[in-house]
């Protein structure tokens, strides 16, 4: 449709139309095949005409579903407007591929863009039209159970994937490129800073520090041309997001020019009411209306209270319009007018959903994202026939982690199932011990089993259902249980590689100082067996590196890699015993640091050159390092370029990434790895909130790790030399 027919057909809508526009409705809101109405509508007063004539619905999927849903809507609809269908496709359709946090840890944007090309390819087939993903929250509490759907703690890496999962689900023509899908950025914003890590509770950050790292991954999947954001539970400036006038308004819509559909969380537009900032569901759709809500998800305020606020003369009927005009515009974009059905194909669903090709792809990524955190050289497996594969993790196709919403643990395979094929190791299996709860029957099975062994595999963690949405947890331990059996088993005096399945970072106490390796495998998705038998046999070389800092106490968080230095640092006063900023039961770094990971084989990081000791601000300066394979497999290392304001306007971290490249190197290959500095590369955001440079030193860091990097530094000269 051209922009004026979409006028036209906004102008012959009715207000009651146009307001059903702006309701989003489960899809057990919606009639079956004999028109019978399901759901719980009679609770919520959901009227049929609100279901003919509401704009989109969330959770339907399956190509026949669709169809069936579109074409009875397009029946009940007066206009024949069609029906957006939405879902929460997150890392994966019914592909799981690893949860995000794990996909961040490969450090490899370009694989997760295509995991995001499949999800959008399988979500398209079966009749979804927008995902509501990535999610870009910067996460530094591992206690909130949504760190899992982030890639992380930091603001430069998690806005490289969020660009990188946007170009996945939309491609470069969404109207015509029926194998892609609409992508829904949230939680705007700054989910990720709930108080306490406790889920949905208050967040309260200076403006400055929003605006510096909260802020930019939702900036940068708006800049890749996002669709459509939703808006977070939390506060910001004491105001929810939903009713939030300056985050929508000012700076979503007047800063970045964002022109896309904002939708609320769910529930979100009447949750004002439990916020307090509404009396009732006509100050909420007031509140949320003029702030820039344009969908409102699961609850009524906005089909009970718009078109008597609009009577009263309280917001302009302009206001409505223009949110119908997003949604109706959002339809056009995905080419709906002229085709309602898009690319939803009963055929093909069954030939490309959970195909070969795409399990392949999750595969790889599963293998790049595993971390490995300590070897003292039992991996890879060599010469050990007899396995010992214990815990409540070796028999579970609970692999796929929270939000994997087609995918199917039960046909997912198991660590068991995986290691059982390949013919050259004897395996001996035993659970050990339930996930939160054991018996002494589990325990004495599990240490026969590992009498019987040369060494022992032991899969622990936490279930998918412990990380997620609503999953804050206090302690972020193993379960009690599991730490037992680590226990037993480390009495038996057999060698043991623990793998971790978890959607958070954990604290892992002893164990990290008592087992031989360990693999941190997150949730891998629907090949994550098959995958982490390739990593533990050496078929594959670990590759992937952290990106959230593994707390050695929970008493230490948040903590990560990109902090202040301190008016009292304690790397610049090791030897003052008290006054200096520290725990003085705990060392202040994390047990595993951000970019940590290790490798089977050994890279040598040598040589690191600048292009010139100066930078002027049109210019550019060259880093160069030297990379050598020095061990005696290939494999692959995450080169890290961290840079330092050494005196700046406002404090600054003690060193923030700026650049990576992820290279592949044989045994005894060398590589020169190069980065380029540029004027913008060193903007902050001042005190005064605005973004620009300053002249002065800056020291550089080259390394494998945000712990360990070569260092150098130049001066930075700004033309109008003007002072901060
Ligand atoms: O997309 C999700 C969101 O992340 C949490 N609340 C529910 C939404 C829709 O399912």
């Amino acid at each position: 449709m051209k922009e004026s027919e979409l006028t036209t057909l906004l102008h012959t809508m009715t207000l009651e139309e146009k307001i059903g526009q702006l309701v989003q409705l489960s899809s057990n809101f919606y009639s079956d095949a004999e028109g019978a109405l399901t759901g719980p509508m009679a609770q919520m007063g959901v009227t049929e005409k609100l279901v003919a004539d509401s704009g989109s619905t969330l959770g339907a999927s399956g190509a026949r579903q669709i169809i069936d849903l579109q074409k009875r809507h397009l029946e009940a609809s007066r206009l024949q407007i069609p029906l957006l269908v939405m879902a929460d496709v997150v890392h994966g359709y019914k592909t799981i591929f690893p949860i995000p946090l794990a996909i961040g840890c490969s450090w490899h944007p370009e694989l997760a863009e295509e995991a995001a090309r499949i999800a959008a390819r399988e979500a398209a087939v079966s009749g979804v039209h927008v995902v509501f993903a990535p999610m870009v929250d910067l996460v530094r509490d591992p206690r909130w159970g949504r760190v899992m759907e982030s890639t992380g703690e930091d603001a430069f890496l998690n806005s490289v994937f969020a660009r990188a999962f946007v170009q996945g689900f939309q491609g470069n023509d969404l109207k015509n490129d029926r194998d892609r899908v609409a992508a829904c950025v949230k939680h705007f914003a700054a989910y990720g800073a709930a108080e306490g890590g406790r889920e949905y509770n208050t967040t309260d950050l200076s403006e400055w520090r929003m605006r510096e790292e909260y802020l930019p991954a939702y900036k940068a999947a708006v800049d890749a041309g996002c669709k459509m954001i939703m808006t977070s539970f939390n506060t910001i400036k004491g105001v929810p997001s939903s009713a939030n006038r300056w985050l929508l308004r000012q700076v979503l819509r007047n800063e970045w020019a964002f022109d896309g559909t904002i939708i609320s969380d769910w529930g979100a537009v009447r949750e004002l009411l439990a916020h307090g900032v509404a009396e009732d569901e006509q100050e909420a759709a007031e509140k949320a209306i003029k702030a820039g809500v344009d969908i409102e998800m699961m609850t009524l305020c906005y089909p009970h209270a718009l078109e008597n606020l609009v009577a009263d003369g309280r917001i302009p009927v302009s206001l409505i319009d223009q949110a119908v005009f997003r949604i109706l515009n959002l339809k056009n974009d995905l080419g709906l007018f002229e085709s309602p059905y898009r690319g939803v194909d009963e055929e093909k669903e069954k030939e490309i959903v959970y195909c070969a090709a795409h399990r392949e792809q999750a595969r790889k990524l599963a293998e790049e994202s595993c971390v490995l955190l300590k070897n003292n050289g039992i991996l890879p497996l060599q010469g050990h026939a007899k396995i010992a594969l214990i815990g409540p993790f070796a028999d579970s196709g609970d692999l796929l982690g929270s939000w994997s919403w087609k995918g199917e643990p039960r046909d997912t395979q198991t660590l068991k199932q995986a290691f059982l094929k390949d013919a050259s190791f004897d395996t001996f299996f035993a659970k050990g011990s339930g996930i939160t709860q054991t018996n002494s029957h589990f325990l004495e099975e599990a240490v026969v089993a590992a009498k019987q062994s040369d060494v022992v595999i032991l899969a622990v963690g936490e279930s998918s259902a412990m990380s997620g949405e609503a999953s804050s947890r206090t302690r972020i331990t193993l379960p009690d249980c599991q730490q037992k059996l680590f226990a037993a088993l480390k009495a038996t005096g057999r060698p043991i590689v623990t793998l971790l399945f978890n959607g958070r970072p954990l604290e892992l106490g002893s164990l990290a100082e008592q087992t031989d390796a360990l693999l941190e495998a997150w949730f891998p998705g629907s090949e994550g067996a098959e995958a982490i038998v390739n990593l533990l046999t050496g078929k594959t070389n670990p590759s992937g590196k952290l990106t959230m800092s593994f707390p050695r106490t929970v008493g230490q968080i948040p903590v990560y890699y990109n902090s202040f230095n301190t008016g009292r640092p304690l790397a610049e006063n090791p030897q003052e015993p008290k006054y200096v900023s520290k725990y003085i039961d705990c060392p202040n770094e994390p047990l595993f640091a951000f970019g940590y990971g290790l490798s089977y084989t050994q890279f040598m990081y040598e040589n690191l050159k600048l292009s010139a000791s100066r930078l002027m601000e049109d210019e550019q300066l060259i880093v160069t390092v030297t990379v050598a394979n020095v061990g005696d497999r290939p494999g692959a290392d995450v080169v890290q370029l961290y840079l330092r304001d050494v005196a700046a306007e406002t404090v600054r971290p003690i060193k923030e990434l700026k650049g990576f490249k992820k290279i592949f190197l044989k045994p005894g290959a060398r590589a020169e790895v190069s980065f380029t500095i540029n004027e913008p590369m060193l903007r902050y955001v001042h005190s005064d909130l605005s973004s620009r440079s300053d002249s002065g030193r800056f020291e550089i860091g080259v390394g494998d790790s945000s712990a360990r990097t070569l260092n150098a530094a130049f001066d930075f000269v700004k033309k109008d030399g003007v002072p901060r």
